[in-house]
């Protein structure tokens, strides 16, 4: 069955992630593959809101690896605590970064990227992964992008476990 996100592109903000969010409750429904479910969850947030890369990485040992992203290829493992991903999952954190230069420790994936929010994905308590989102324009991301992530993320912790 063909899934496609169909979102105007002229809404504003927060309507496109309203639409978003309920969009990719039908794209998940009735599959049950985590690797699945967030590669098409990366997919339509990168399509609704084209940001410069937006994905996953994934707690494996002490490192974070890389997971599902669309964007420009990325680093393949953050230590933990290193970098705006490493700290997330350290401190159980979403984190906001206005502009990455500011970020002491921040891991550069692309010179291209200005700022940067990153929201930790729990499963049962300890962190499963983060998802990481970068764009090219500084202060890109604020409270709005947190509150709907935020609602993403719960999808895909309903997803885990
Ligand atoms: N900037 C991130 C690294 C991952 S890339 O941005 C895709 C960080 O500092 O953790």
């Amino acid at each position: 069955m063909m899934k496609e996100i169909q979102i105007n592109k002229n809404l504003g903000k927060e309507e496109k992630y309203i639409e978003l969010t309920k969009q990719i409750k039908y794209l998940i429904e009735g599959e049950e593959d985590l690797i699945a479910n967030l590669s098409n969850i990366c997919a339509a947030i990168s399509e609704t809101h084209k940001f410069l890369w937006t994905g996953f990485y994934i707690v494996k040992g002490n490192e974070l690896v890389l997971g599902p992203f669309q964007g420009p290829v990325a680093c393949t493992r953050i230590a933990f605590g290193n970098g705006v991903c490493g700290k997330s999952w350290e401190d159980k954190k979403s984190i906001i970064v206005k502009d990455v230069n500011a970020f002491p420790g921040h891991i550069a994936c692309s010179s291209k990227s200005k700022s940067e929010i990153v929201i930790p994905i729990f499963n049962n308590g300890n962190i499963y992964g983060v998802l990481d989102v970068d764009d090219s324009n500084y202060a890109a991301f604020d409270e709005t992008d947190l509150k709907y992530l935020k609602g993403i993320i719960k999808l895909i912790e309903d997803n885990l476990g």
